[in-house]
């Protein structure tokens, strides 16, 4: 059921602040998002925070001239795949459930003849009052789909379910339908991808010759594998790939920290060209040169080793992927890396001859007793070539199915 266009109704609770991670969320998989903010709404969120995401007018109004000359609320509860009621208030609900229409939101929930999702978010006894379990079983009976509230820390202090489903999770169910039928559907990759840049002073870095290229390519890959792809990026100016969700890192330090908080995953590629080492100190104001024979000595320390971390790590995914760029003995240090850093298989490329910033690479897979090689390809064809590997990996592992077949 993957919406192209969504119509998202943002009802009065606190989870609204939500709404906007996941109205960014949403865009960032090419979705183009109308909002009708309730009063309710309009109580935890400004029209101005929406509309500044979503690129569009935020509605609210039922009776407005200017809003009903420019898109009637009959065409707006049909112009989009779907509605989506995030956060869905124990007042919303209730509405939705008796049918009835006092405002915009829930005029358009009746005049739909669109797929309607809801995401509740209230207080935990409000979410277990028989009243609100009656609604929820009727707005089910009405084929609606109830994306279930969590268990957690409430706003007002207390503890319980009725937390909204935070927003990621959204939008993995929104899409979950379209990618079933994907070889990676259900699966999460965490893709590191450009170089990290190490502060010496407010203008110098220390940092690798990476485009980010590559690892961007396997990412979108990843996501038209149907998988759900973290992609950690460095210092790259690559447009964001569809359907990925960014982070972004920009030295060694917040790309291990970002990596560990998107754990667990399925899988991990580490295609970034993490610096090796950072400078002890970074000076506070620009180092100043003092003469044209002025020296500077810098003391270096090694940066974490974000994929050794993961390869060794107790939430370690099932696949572990690293990269060995390397100018000689390209297959003795593919091999080293593979042992020392926990790796399953490490993708190695001679770097001899320039690719970086080129748009195509020659790449070796080193396995556990071996190694296949690829002719020189795109880098997108590199990309599909090591999805289709990984797909066949994912494959392996799962459970046989029966046969239903006989035996004669
Ligand atoms: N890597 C990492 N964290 C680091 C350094 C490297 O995660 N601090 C990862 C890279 O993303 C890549 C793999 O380790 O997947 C190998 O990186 P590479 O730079 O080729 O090797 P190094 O371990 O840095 O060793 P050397 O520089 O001596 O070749």
């Amino acid at each position: 059921m993957q919406p192209r266009s969504l119509l998202l109704i943002i009802s009065g609770s606190i989870a609204a602040y939500k709404s906007l991670e996941l109205i960014r969320l949403l865009r960032a998989r090419s979705v183009s998002v109308t909002t009708i903010l309730t009063r309710g709404g309009a109580e935890f969120i400004t029209p101005l925070a929406v509309s500044s995401l979503t690129g569009t007018k935020t509605y609210s109004d039922l009776f407005s001239l200017t809003d009903e000359v420019e898109m009637g609320h009959i065409e707006l509860s049909r112009s989009a795949d779907m509605i989506l009621v995030a956060p869905a208030s124990a007042n919303i609900i209730a509405q939705m459930a008796q049918g009835a229409c006092g405002d915009l939101a829930t005029t358009a929930l009746l005049a739909t003849n669109k797929p309607v999702v809801i995401a509740p978010a209230m207080n935990h006894k409000m979410w277990e009052h028989p009243a609100t379990k009656r609604n929820i079983a009727q707005l089910r009976a009405d084929g609606i789909t109830i994306l279930e509230p969590t268990e957690g820390d409430m706003a007002c202090g207390e503890f319980g379910i009725g937390r909204m489903m935070e927003p990621e999770e959204v939008v993995e169910h929104l899409f979950a339908g379209q990618h079933a039928h994907l070889p990676l559907a259900g699966k999460h990759a965490i893709v590191t991808s450009g170089p990290t840049h190490e502060p010496v002073d407010p203008v110098r870095y220390l940092g690798n010759k990476s485009s980010g290229k590559q690892g961007h390519a396997i990412a979108a890959a990843l996501a038209a594998a149907g998988a759900r792809v973290s992609l950690i990026c460095g210092n790259v100016t690559l447009p964001t790939p569809e359907g990925v969700t960014l982070i972004r890192a920009t030295t060694s330090e917040s790309m291990y920290e970002a990596v560990h908080a998107c754990l667990p995953a399925d899988m991990f590629v580490g295609a970034a060209a993490v610096a090796d080492w950072r400078a002890s100190h970074i000076a506070p104001h620009k180092i100043k040169k003092h003469g044209a024979r002025s020296k500077l000595t810098l003391e270096l320390l090694p940066t974490k080793d974000i994929l050794a971390s993961i390869g060794l790590h107790k939430q370690r995914p099932a696949l572990v992927i690293g990269f060995a760029a390397e100018t000689e003995n390209l297959e003795k240090h593919a091999a080293h890396k593979r042992e020392t850093k926990g790796a399953d298989w490490i993708i190695g490329n001679n770097v001899a001859d320039d690719v970086f910033g080129a748009d195509s690479n020659e790449i070796i897979i080193f396995r556990e007793g071996s190694a296949e090689s690829f002719p020189r390809l795109s880098k997108t064809a590199v990309a599909e070539a090591i999805v289709s590997r990984i797909a066949e990996f994912f494959e392996s592992q799962a459970p046989k199915k029966k046969s239903t077949r006989k035996k004669a």
